[in-house]
């Protein structure tokens, strides 16, 4: 079965659809297994980000309301082994339209769903809040991987994210695989408050490596392709190594 991890992070603008997108293509890439990702976010940043058109092709939106199989919107990508299941503007308010709107535990479609498929490693992406999809993700997910930004805010979220995904692992297994910190500044200020909050929020998760600024990362997404093809000797393609290293020891 494969091992399904949600990005998560109920703010916006950390990072989550740059990590899903090149922790799924190192994996691929570098440790030579089956990835499919996941855009459940209607932004479709992830499918753009990977040099897709969301208009022109469906989401788990259709599959959700049984009107399309999974094997029908599953796109291969430029990379051999990484697969996505883009998103579309249908996903915002997917919940309160069609079947899904009369079914109580709609929560629990995306893992049925997901469950016979043959990954090494499934990897969602998530909206910036606490929504239906978020949750529906969290509760798909064996994994969840918390991305956040050295900002106050940012910071100070992640409690929110504690007590939600606490809850959720009441009811299901879902483990916190590690907190991810991106647009890493090595000399930040206030760095040391900003580690020890996530220390006492989530301890032992913070992964040692971090992702610093740089450019090239949104750069690659105007290409429609990955780091690593785009700027692989990039300090970002380095840094996403790094993380995919650290993430697939804990695994
Ligand atoms: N390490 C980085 N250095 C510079 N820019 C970055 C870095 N990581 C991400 N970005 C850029 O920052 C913006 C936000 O990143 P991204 O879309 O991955 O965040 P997100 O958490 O998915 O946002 P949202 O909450 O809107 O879904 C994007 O334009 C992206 O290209
Ligand atoms: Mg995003």
């Amino acid at each position: 079965m494969a091992q399904t991890i949600a990005i998560s992070s109920f703010k916006g603008g950390t990072a989550k659809t740059s990590t899903a997108l090149h922790l799924g293509s190192a994996i691929v890439k570098y440790h030579k297994k089956k990835v499919l990702l996941i855009d459940f976010d209607a932004q479709a940043n992830l499918t753009t980000g990977l040099g897709f058109d969301p208009d022109e092709n469906d989401s788990l939106a259709s599959v959700l309301q049984e009107e399309k199989t999974l094997a029908e919107v599953i796109l291969p990508t430029c990379q051999p082994g990484l697969d996505l299941i883009p998103a579309d503007t249908w996903l915002e308010r997917v919940e309160v339209t069609g079947k899904l709107a009369a079914d109580r535990y709609s929560h629990e479609k995306l893992r049925t769903l997901l469950s016979p498929l043959k990954y090494d490693y499934i990897i969602i992406d998530t909206p910036p809040s606490l929504c239906w999809l978020t949750e529906s993700a969290l509760i798909a997910a064996k994994h969840t991987l918390i991305c956040a930004t050295p900002e106050f805010y940012s910071i100070k979220g992640l409690e929110r994210l504690a007590q939600f995904v606490e809850s959720i692992s009441l009811r299901h297994p879902l483990s916190v695989l590690g907190v991810l910190l991106s647009f890493w500044n090595i000399r930040g200020k206030s760095n040391k408050a900003f580690l020890e909050v996530i220390e006492k929020t989530f301890p032992k998760k913070l992964l040692k490596a971090k992702v610093r600024r740089d450019i090239n990362v949104s750069e690659a997404s105007i290409f429609g392709k990955p780091l690593f093809d785009t700027a692989p000797s990039s300090r970002a393609a380095e840094d996403y190594l790094a993380v995919t290293k650290e993430l697939l020891k804990r695994l």
